[in-house]
This record gives structure tokens, sequence and C-alpha cells, in this order.
């Protein structure tokens, strides 16, 4: 429900004349209640004059944008999003273009956009992608850098003209700025605007401060320019995909991580790396990958997804210090050296998010696994465990290893042939879950219409094969056996995304 201030900040953002007759004595508690107001209902005109004259040092979406829950409110829509930035531009020009004492009247210190993407990455049509965003972003710093050099050469030209040398020198314009922290998303598409706009930020008035960097199809060369702009102060996650790098291009690319001390989590997926046939070359990588990745010394998450890594994980993971706290390794053709390495490494005790989805854990990697979810039964939060093979037996013959996990709260079991009465089963034991709070599980084979299409067809069955009756009432079974058990609290889900979603970070 809303509050009264609320109401009336509705009201109040609603017209904007005659707020803009007010806006100087509108008290300053006031501008955040109105902000939000403005925000979420895209009053953009009232939105940029809040903005223009934002009263405080920061401005925190986060904080801004919180519902009750904790979680922003919405998708930040696009308008509102381009009209912050706006308003941020103006606030600068305006600072710029003042004769001197830029510091009069100048209070906006920092922007932070970050939150606005972490929960709901599925955009709806008016909400701002995090990759556009960051064009806009871009595009904003280039634009901002140029008028404050033109600004300062027509300074010095006046002062030029000027012999008078007791004549007050310009208001340092490098004293006007403000600080944006964001998550940035790159492509090769948007890799020359992003490169400008952190060259050119590193001194000018809008100053890109990135938290998570995310960069798609890039070259090697292009990655190593962007990282070495890239200001170390606070990023906390590099997440780079479809590279094609390989162990090489990594090897070459990891250096240029070590000066970002904050460094979390490293997102290495689709990075080609192969290392199942043994050549002294290989063998040099990887040792290299090891020694380089063991640099990294706040590094808490690894995903090397998609790679080939077929019983060298030991040699790739060897050089890690500091114990994992998240590792990621989803379709890596692991074997059962791997597991047992990882179940009696250092990481075993502290990893709180494992995910060996795409692995076939149904035969030779049950036991090891088993072992391995015992190992880490004390501090695991999150398990993946999609697209395994793992049917009936394998699930009751890994149910006691995972009753212990008794912090477990998330559990990602979809495209796994179960059948109903596994999953039954399943919700039984883990109804003494105490902390457990969702579950995303598969379709029951014995809900398909026709299992055997299924089996013909292997990968994830098409929507038509499932008896859509047969699942309703299924589902609906649950239900009344969560409720039964008084665990209404933990959501089962058959909806993949909602699991996907959940971050090492936020967890
Ligand atoms: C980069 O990402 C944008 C937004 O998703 C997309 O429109 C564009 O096609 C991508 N570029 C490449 C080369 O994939
Ligand atoms: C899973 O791996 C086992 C060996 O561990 C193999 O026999 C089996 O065919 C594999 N299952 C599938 C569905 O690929
Ligand atoms: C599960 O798979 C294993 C081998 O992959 C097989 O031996 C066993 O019979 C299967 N169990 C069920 C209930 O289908």
């Amino acid at each position: 429900m809303l509050s009264l201030v609320c109401v009336c900040a509705q009201k109040v953002v609603s017209d904007h004349a005659s707020l803009l007759r007010t806006l100087d004595s509108i008290p300053r508690e006031l501008y955040p209640t109105l902000f939000t107001a403005a925000f979420l209902g895209r009053k953009t005109l009232v939105l940029q004059d809040l903005v223009q004259r934002w009263p405080f040092t920061i401005l925190s979406f986060q904080e801004l944008l919180r519902g009750d829950n904790g979680q922003l409110h919405h998708n930040p829509s696009r308008m509102s999003t381009q009209t912050v930035i706006l308003g941020v531009m103006a606030y600068l020009s305006d600072a710029l273009s003042r004769e001197n004492g830029a510091e009069r009247g100048r209070r906006l210190r920092l922007l932070d956009m970050t939150g606005a993407h972490d929960a709901v990455p599925e955009q709806g049509p008016d909400s701002m992608s995090l990759w556009s965003r960051t064009v806009t972003l871009a595009k904003a710093c280039i634009k901002l850098s140029k008028r404050c050099r033109h600004k300062a050469t027509q300074a010095a030209k006046r002062r030029r003209g000027h012999e008078d040398s007791a004549l007050a020198p310009p208001a340092s314009l490098d004293s006007v700025y403000v600080e944006v922290r964001v998550d940035l998303f790159v492509n090769s598409t948007s890799y020359s605007v992003l490169q400008e706009a952190v060259q050119v930020s590193a001194r000018g008035p809008l100053r890109l401060r990135c938290r998570d960097l995310r960069a798609e199809e890039l070259s090697l060369r292009n990655t190593v320019e962007l990282l070495e702009l890239l200001d170390p102060a606070g990023l906390r996650q590099i997440d780079l995909r479809f590279n094609n790098l390989g162990l090489g291009g990594l090897n070459a690319l990891l250096p240029t991580m070590v000066k970002f001390s904050s460094l979390r989590s490293l997102k290495l997926p689709y990075s080609n790396i192969d290392v199942r046939r043994l050549t002294s070359d290989t063998e040099d990588a990887m040792r290299k990958f090891a020694t380089l990745i063991g640099q990294l010394r706040s590094l808490k998450e690894l995903n090397l997804g998609s790679s080939r890594l077929s019983g060298h994980l030991r040699q790739l993971l060897g050089g890690i210090q500091e114990p994992l706290e998240s590792l990621e390794l989803a379709f890596c053709f692991l074997l059962p050296a791997d597991l047992y390495y990882l179940s009696q490494s250092p990481h075993a005790a502290t990893l709180k998010k494992v995910d060996l989805s795409g692995n076939n854990l149904s035969e030779l990697l049950l036991p090891p696994f088993q072992q391995l979810l015992a190992a880490v039964s004390s501090s695991l939060l999150h398990l993946d465990v999609m697209e395994c093979k793992l049917n009936d037996s394998a699930l009751s013959a890994l149910v006691p290893a995972l009753c212990r996990c008794s912090r477990l709260q998330h559990l990602g079991l979809c495209c796994n042939p179960l059948s109903s009465q596994g999953l039954r089963t399943l919700l039984q034991n883990c109804a003494w879950l105490r902390e457990l709070r969702l579950v995303v599980y598969p379709c029951p084979v014995d809900c398909y219409s026709d299992v055997a299409d299924w089996v013909a067809s292997r990968g994830s069955p098409p929507h038509s094969f499932v008896g859509q009756e047969k699942l309703a009432l299924f589902s609906a079974e649950l239900q009344v056996m969560l409720a039964r058990a008084e665990r209404t609290d933990i959501v089962w889900t058959m909806d993949m995304r909602v699991h996907r979603n959940l971050d090492y970070l936020s967890l």
C-alpha cells in the first residue's frame, strides 16, 4: 500500500508548471520521495529538474527505487533512466559554464546506477537494456568531455588576450565532475564508443566507475585495451563470453586483471578452453593459467563453463590460494578425478555455489559427486545440476548427502529425467532443509503424453509432448504436499529463469 507521502508526491510531480514555481522552496528532505514518484511515473520534465538541482552528494538508484522487499521496484524504464542521465548532463554543463567558483551550489558527486539490472534481466518493452544504457552513458561522457575541452580552450584564449597576470585563473574545470557507478555491458558493436568514453572519462566531467563488466565477442586486443583503461577501484566482476580466446588468449589477458584488487568474480564461459589433448604446450599453458589466476587475490567466484576440462581441474585451479566460494563448471566434460579433486580441495569447505549443470552425473560421476556434496555440506547455499542425466535411482542415491546440506537455499534440477514419484520423495526429504527457498524441478517423465517420443528426441522435450492436464494435477499435488509439510515458504517451480538469475554476489 502507498503511504500518504507517496500519494501526495505522485500528485505533486504530475504538475510540472506549479512544481517549477515552488522548486526553490521545497525542503531537501522531500527530494528523494519526489524523485521516486517522478521516476516511476515517468514524469520526465520534473525528473530532470529534480536531478539537476539534486541537493545531496549521492543519487543512488538502489536507495531511491527499492521497494519494501529490498528489490528494485520495476525494471527501470528507458525514458526515466535517460532522463536521469540528461539531468546529470545538464547539471554538469551548467557547472562548467559558470564564470568562476564552480563550487557554488554544486553538490552531486556520485550517481550510483548499480542494482538496476541485478534482479530482472528479462526486459520489458519499455525498459532499458544494460547494453543500451552503457552506450547512452558512454555517449554522454564523450559529449561532456568535448564541451569541457572546448571550455578550457576558450579560457586559455581569453587569458592570452589579457596581459594582466593578476587576473584570477579560470575555475579549475578539473574539479567539476560527477562519478557514475555502473555495471557495463559491451560487445563488438559498442566497443569503440565505450573505449573512447572510458579513456576521456578518467579526467572528464562524467567519470565512469565500473562495478561489474560484461563483454561479449571482443577480440583479445580490445579486451586488453579496455581492461587497461578501466579504473581499478570498485570493480568486482569481470564476465567475458564468446570470445574464443582459448587458454593461450586467457593467459595473455589475466595479467591485466591483477590491478583490480576488489575483483571477486571472474566469469569466462565459452572461452574455448580445451585441454583434453595433452601436448607439452597445453601443460605449459595450464601451469601458467594456474599461476596467473592465483594472483587474483580477492577472487571468490570462477566460471569456466562450456570448456573441455576433462581430468585437469586440479592443474587449472591448483594455484588458487584463497578458497573459492562459487565454482561454475557447467558443460565442462568433467571426469571423476575432477570431482574427487574438488571434494578434497580447500575450496570444498567454503563453496556456497556450485554449478555442475550439463555434466553427466548419472553413472561414473555419481559416487564422486556424492562425496563432493558431503564435503560442501556445511557451506552450500546454491546447487545447479540441470541437464545432468539424473534419474530416480541417481537422485535417491544423492538424497542423504543433499539432506545434510543444511544451509541449502536454491536447488536447480531441470532437464533431468525424473518421475513424479521421484520428485514427491525429494519434496518430502527436502522439507527438512530449513533454509530451502527455491526448487526448480523438471517436467516429470511420466507427464509426457508420449514418453517414447521424448526419449527419441533426447534433449528438452518439445512442449507439445507434455500432457498439460497431468502436469497441472502434479503441480497442484506438490502445493498440497508443501502445505501439509508446513513448507509453503519453499517455491517449487518449473520456471528456469527464476534460478538462472540468482547470482553468487547477491547470495
Ligand atoms: C551487441 O549487442 C546489441 C544489443 O544486444 C545487439 O543489438 C548487437 O547486434 C550486438 N552486436 C553483435 C556484433 O553481436
Ligand atoms: C552418462 O555417462 C555414462 C558413463 O558414466 C554413460 O554410460 C552413459 O551412456 C551416459 N549417459 C548419457 C545419457 O549420455
Ligand atoms: C537410472 O539410470 C541407471 C543408469 O544410467 C540405470 O541403471 C537405472 O536403472 C535407471 N533407473 C531408473 C529408475 O530408471
